[in-house]
């Protein structure tokens, strides 16, 4: 399933990742953070553009304009890759809450089923058999195509795969030049299961980097362009830029003319990002911060953490 999208910048092709049978898009849109008066005509210009997986989620709150430009893009809805998210919080992984809940994204994205339905993260406190074989009445019912995981930790997935009564399609998690995601994706390639590369320009953080615009600048790209190369050459992993900027979202799907050697990959794979961010990313103080307020941890604290050796250590400012 290839197909020939032509844009106004150049004829992109659309790669697709086969997992479990199913061909997925490699190359998604994401809807995050979107201004709310900026999703339609952003997701409308992406499908235009000739994204063809789109990722969504309940917590986003925008499942309605997201499917309004689904409908009107005139896309048949067969070339399409939706995926949406469930709220992790226990009380929505009861049973005929979650029924209700995916009704509901099924209605306000106003489509009749989802290639792809997520757990947004793992509450701790569920049984993990109960709610995945709840999920796999979805896919029984018609409802949802594929489930899967978001924010899972690698003891967490392993879990799900071996307690999923169907497969476990993905885990989308952060991933991009900043982060060493290998341990997880040895996991993933070994099982079938595919990464979602979220936050794939690090919300921002990676697009001014040097190492990139050098590596950029030899194939007439930007940092970000090679940023999502980077994942996209990477076996079973797909990713899901986000942009509200019409250039941004053309030049994020103009990534398929060019291939990274392999010592551009290494030096990539080196890249560290600023101490900052992984002191907040890798010494756990974001999950520790988790553990004690819960899973959304509001961006100002996120800002002004800092660990050490994996304790919050203070807050800065
Ligand atoms: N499962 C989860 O818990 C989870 C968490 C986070 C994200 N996600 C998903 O992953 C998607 C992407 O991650 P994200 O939204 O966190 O961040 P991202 O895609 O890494 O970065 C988005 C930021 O990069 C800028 N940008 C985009 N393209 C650019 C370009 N070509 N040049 C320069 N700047 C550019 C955007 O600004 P402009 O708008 O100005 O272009 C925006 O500020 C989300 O939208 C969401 O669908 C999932």
């Amino acid at each position: 399933m290839q197909e020939s999208i032509q844009t106004d910048v150049q004829t992109t092709e659309q790669t697709y990742l086969t997992v479990q049978g199913a061909e997925v898009p490699a190359l998604g849109f994401g809807t995050y953070h979107l201004p709310d008066d900026q999703v339609y005509d952003a997701v409308s210009t992406a499908l235009d553009v000739g994204y063809r997986h789109i990722d969504t989620a309940m917590g986003y709150d925008n499942e309605i304009d997201v499917g309004r430009a689904i409908r009107d893009s005139g896309v048949p809805r067969e070339d399409l890759w939706v995926t949406t998210k469930l709220l992790g919080y226990r009380e929505v992984l009861f049973h005929d809450n979650m029924m209700d809940a995916t009704r509901n994204r099924l209605e306000q994205l106003d489509l009749e089923y989802l290639d792809l339905l997520l757990i947004h993260w793992w509450d701790g406190a569920s049984d993990m058999a109960t709610v995945l074989e709840y999920m796999s009445e979805l896919v029984e019912e018609g409802l949802v195509r594929h489930i899967g995981v978001s924010n899972f930790s690698l003891e967490e997935l392993q879990e799900a795969v071996r307690v999923s009564p169907v497969p476990i399609f993905t885990n989308q998690i952060e991933y991009h030049a900043y982060l060493d995601r290998s341990e997880m994706l040895a996991f993933c390639r070994a099982n079938d299961v595919l990464l979602t590369a979220y936050s794939p320009l690090g919300q921002g953080l990676v697009v001014g980097d040097a190492v990139l615009s050098e590596i950029g600048a030899r194939y007439g790209k930007t940092a970000a362009q090679v940023a999502i190369r980077w994942l996209l050459q990477q076996e079973g992993v797909s990713t899901i830029p986000r942009s509200a900027n019409p250039k941004h979202i053309r030049a994020n799907f103009d990534v398929m003319d060019f291939e990274l050697t392999r010592d551009e990959i290494r030096r990539i794979d080196e890249l560290e990002g600023p101490l900052m961010y992984r002191l907040n990313r890798e010494g756990g103080a974001i999950y520790e911060l988790r553990g004690a307020l819960g899973p959304v941890v509001p961006d100002f604290l996120r800002e002004r953490l800092v660990s050490v050796g994996g304790r919050v250590a203070r807050l800065v400012g």
